[in-house]
């Protein structure tokens, strides 16, 4: 039987005939293009005709085997579904398993001979995830790098081979590492995740800090992946957000680093054991236990000197030594009338709502008539990646335009998390209340009354007309208009020649929400009307 296979199947090793030693990675020093070509070379010198072989061979990485010519996916045995250009997308990865397949190289396996933008690849790649379970249950088949392409990182076993190949996550298990297995990737976030691998290595602490659901803890895991071979003793994840006592600290990180306590002095423990240790810390979610984590990593920055620190917080932690990042929200298209699906798609907070609601869904192709609607919700939930990935899971239940028309109430909205997400983020409301919760009577209070404020932005000095409201004193009140800057929930723009303050729309929303709750509406709005 002969089987017409198109030109890039011609250069698959999954190709009858193909020698088993082409899927090993040139030398890492080979230049990509140059890999391609002694590819192609090789392809070509061999005896077998790729044309006329009888079948493209099967290949298999944990359940799953591919059929490459029946364009057949199995687990477990069992057909499953899966897209076309998803499915053409695996085979690229699968051809050089290890190593990188750009994201150019990936279009055009997908998408032959069309222009397509780079968001479409973005949400192929989301979708096969979700096929594959990519970190389900502890597996990982593709990893992202960032900016530049993919890899197919899991063992893979083409039909007749004895050993299973993985370059790539052969050499990332060498190291000692925690970081769980991410079940989505990163959106619109390459540029921020390059940049702060690159200065973390400068900087003894660096925090990336922000309002709830804005990404910190995703673009922090991002980063330690990007930096896993960069430390002799490995890099390691300590999740806070667990933590109800803030005592507990040390003893957390001791149990993520696998030290077994034997004093009653954890932190004194800790240090010694890190003082000769060349490692990465991720400190995950430090503001509810914001002191504790400070007077921690004031004494791993002073006693253990090779040791660095990645935090993410909704504040700053303030030790000394500390370099912050103020994580801004996915950008969204601008409010101009009439945004076309293509230039909604170059927009991450749109591609990132496109890319959810296709996975809720099983498809879903952006139309120019849902364009602006997309625009409009992106818009109203100010960037936020989880805002914007609980309002695509609403899309099934309500249309997009049912969505759109529910922004001004999005609490209601914005209550289906994942299962498996924390319960801070099952729901937007839960989001706001973990900071809520963590602020004193006066910056509750303040912030209730900061959501009176007819205008979008105001000036810091504006803020000290709230004082009639309380019965604290300007000064008092300026302080706390600062403190909620610094805890993520007033946003402030230094860029002009006095700072500008705000409230992001869903903050506004929030405080609204408890300004009735605290039946305060009646005065607040008379007092600021008069
Ligand atoms: N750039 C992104 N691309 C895709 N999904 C994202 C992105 N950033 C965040 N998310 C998703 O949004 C949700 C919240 O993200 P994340 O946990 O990183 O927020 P956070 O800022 O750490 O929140 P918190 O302050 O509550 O800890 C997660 O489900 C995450 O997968
Ligand atoms: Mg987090």
């Amino acid at each position: 039987m002969t089987i017409a296979v198109s030109a890039h199947q011609q250069n698959s090793p999954f190709a009858e005939g193909f020698p088993l030693n082409r899927i090993h990675p040139p030398p890492s020093h080979e230049p990509e293009g140059h890999r391609k070509y002694r590819r192609v070379d090789a392809i070509l010198s061999t005896t077998a005709d790729p044309i006329n072989r009888p079948a493209a061979r099967a290949v298999s990485f944990g359940p799953f085997s591919v059929l490459p010519a029946q364009r057949l996916l199995r687990h477990a045995g069992e057909p499953i579904r899966v897209g076309s250009r998803a499915f053409d997308i695996l085979i690229a990865l699968l051809d050089r398993p290890g190593e990188l397949v750009t994201k150019n190289e990936l279009i055009s396996r997908a998408w032959p001979n069309t222009h397509v933008d780079e968001g479409n690849l973005k949400v192929q790649v989301a979708l096969l995830r979700r096929v594959l379970g990519d970190g389900r249950g502890g597996e990982r088949y593709l990893a992202t790098d960032p900016g530049r392409g993919y890899r197919f990182v899991a063992p893979v076993t083409f039909a007749g081979d004895l050993h299973p190949s993985a370059p790539g996550a052969a050499e990332a298990t060498k190291r000692g590492f925690n970081l769980p297995t991410r079940l989505t990737q990163p959106v619109g976030r390459a540029d921020i995740i390059n940049k702060l691998a690159e200065r973390l290595p400068q900087c003894r602490l660096l925090t990336v800090a922000g309002p709830g659901g804005i990404g910190k803890t995703t673009v922090a895991l991002a980063v330690a992946e990007q930096l896993i071979n960069a430390y002799e003793h490995g890099v390691w994840l300590i999740d806070l957000a667990p933590l109800s006592d803030p005592e507990l600290v040390p003893s957390a990180v001791m149990t993520a680093l696998g030290f077994v306590a034997h004093s009653g002095e954890p932190l004194l423990e800790l240090i010694s054991r890190l003082r000769d240790k060349r490692m990465l810390l991720v400190l995950d979610n430090c503001e509810h236990v914001i002191a504790s984590a400070e007077g921690l990593v004031s004494a791993v920055l002073r006693g253990a000197p090779n040791v660095q620190i990645l935090a993410t917080s909704r504040e700053p932690l303030r030790a000394a030594g500390e370099h912050l990042y103020r994580l801004p929200p996915l950008a969204s298209p601008p409010a101009s009338a009439g945004v076309i699906a293509r230039e909604a798609l170059s927009f991450p907070a749109v591609q990132l709502f496109v890319e959810r609601t296709a996975s809720t869904l099983g498809e879903f192709e952006l139309s120019d008539a849902g364009a602006p609607l997309i625009a409009t919700i992106c818009r109203n939930l100010d960037g936020i990646p989880l805002a914007i990935e609980l309002a695509a899971a609403r899309v099934g239940a309500f249309g997009l335009q049912g969505v759109a028309a529910r922004m001004e109430d999005c609490f209601r909205l914005l209550t289906v998390g994942y299962r498996t997400a924390p319960p801070r983020h099952q729901t937007m409301y839960a989001t706001f209340e973990w900071s809520y919760r963590l602020l004193s009577d006066c910056e509750q209070s303040v912030l209730r009354r900061l959501s009176t404020f007819a205008a979008t932005s105001f000036t810091l000095g504006a803020t000290a007309t709230l004082a009639a409201d309380t019965d604290r004193s300007e000064s008092e009140i300026l302080d706390t208009v600062l403190e909620l800057v610094a805890k993520s929930l007033v946003v402030a723009d230094v860029q002009g020649a006095e700072p500008r303050l705000r409230l992001l729309e869903t903050t506004r929303t929030y405080a609204r929400t408890k300004l009735a709750e605290n039946a305060e509406c009646d005065t607040l709005y008379y007092r600021q009307s008069a």
